[in-house]
């Protein structure tokens, strides 16, 4: 399977529901692959001709620009700072035919912004969202109620696990905090760096087993990535990994978990509070 890319086709029925086409990546624990993931699964849809805006949202170690060599001169500092709004920090990635609004590490935690500000924030991120078929937003590591806080209600999250405890364990921890906080959060989960497929099935079968046992809930799996060396070699050299290797197995994975997604009604979202 190759993904080449494809026309630009009519807007995704799920951008009539602003809100709703926003797509989280979470994980709980660090590491496990969550800004890869939001960069490549961005670059897979709009290889699919959806129009798409990939938004850095680690403000403790952004690094969208770093991964892809990204010599952005607006982001997200002069946002927070209030320079700039948020459509003029938004950088064209031409190569990927998707938008980005680059992240900037150290600005500053969201909890320390003020509700007010940060609730104008997610507003303008809700608007701005209205002009694209999805919004992928990567998320910071962490289980605080900052790193959820930009999400309007209505998108989906995906929680992106590995077969290591550590994992697991955060992500179990993700999906309770974020279920205690609004008992309609949408989670799904992308286990990630699998050996194998039946691999990858067994972690998510021991995932969505502790969730609905303690939680009685069963987030939904909506795709598997296998373990693959290009990956850290294309980060290395700082290029796009589906650029690179568009006929790899994470590039024939990321395929299926975008025709996943595309699946998925839309789903009506409210503006953020
Ligand atoms: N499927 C995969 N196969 C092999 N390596 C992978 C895979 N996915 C991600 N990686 C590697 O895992 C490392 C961490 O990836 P990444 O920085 O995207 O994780 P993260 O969850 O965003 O980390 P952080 O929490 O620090 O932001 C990178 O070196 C990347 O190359
Ligand atoms: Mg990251």
């Amino acid at each position: 399977m190759t993904m080449a890319p494809k026309k630009r086709i009519a807007m995704h029925p799920a951008s009539a529901t602003a809100g709703g086409n926003i797509i989280n990546i979470a994980s709980g624990k660090g590491g496990v692959g969550k800004t890869w993931m939001a960069i490549s699964l961005s670059h897979a849809l709009a290889r699919q001709g959806e129009k798409v805006l990939l938004f850095d949202a680690d403000f403790g170690l952004a690094n969208v620009d770093v991964q892809l060599g990204l010599n952005a001169d607006r982001d997200l500092g002069g946002v927070v700072a209030g320079k700039i709004n948020m459509s003029q920090a938004i950088t064209p990635f031409g190569e990927g035919g998707f938008d980005i609004i680059v992240g900037k590490s150290g600005s500053g935690q969201l909890a320390d912004m003020g509700r007010a500000r940060l609730s104008e924030l997610k507003s303008e991120l809700w608007q701005l969202a209205q002009r694209y078929d999805r919004v992928v937003i990567d998320l910071g590591a962490g289980l605080e109620s900052a790193v959820r806080s930009l999400t309007p209600k209505g998108g989906m999250t995906l929680v992106v696990a590995t077969d290591e405890p550590t994992s697991l364990t955060d992500a179990y921890a993700y999906i309770k905090v974020s279920k205690q906080e609004n008992s309609k959060a949408d989670m799904r989960l992308v286990i990630n760096m699998a050996g194998d497929q039946r691999m990858g099935e067994r972690t998510y079968g021991a995932l969505a087993k502790a969730c609905r046992t303690f939680l009685d809930y069963t987030p939904p799996l909506m795709g598997i990535v296998r373990r693959d060396d290009r990956i850290p070699d294309a980060i290395r050299r700082q290029t796009a990994f589906l650029s690179r290797h568009p006929q790899s197995n994470a590039a024939e994975d990321l395929e299926s978990l975008v025709s996943t997604i595309q699946k998925q009604p839309a789903r009506p979202a409210k503006p953020p509070a």
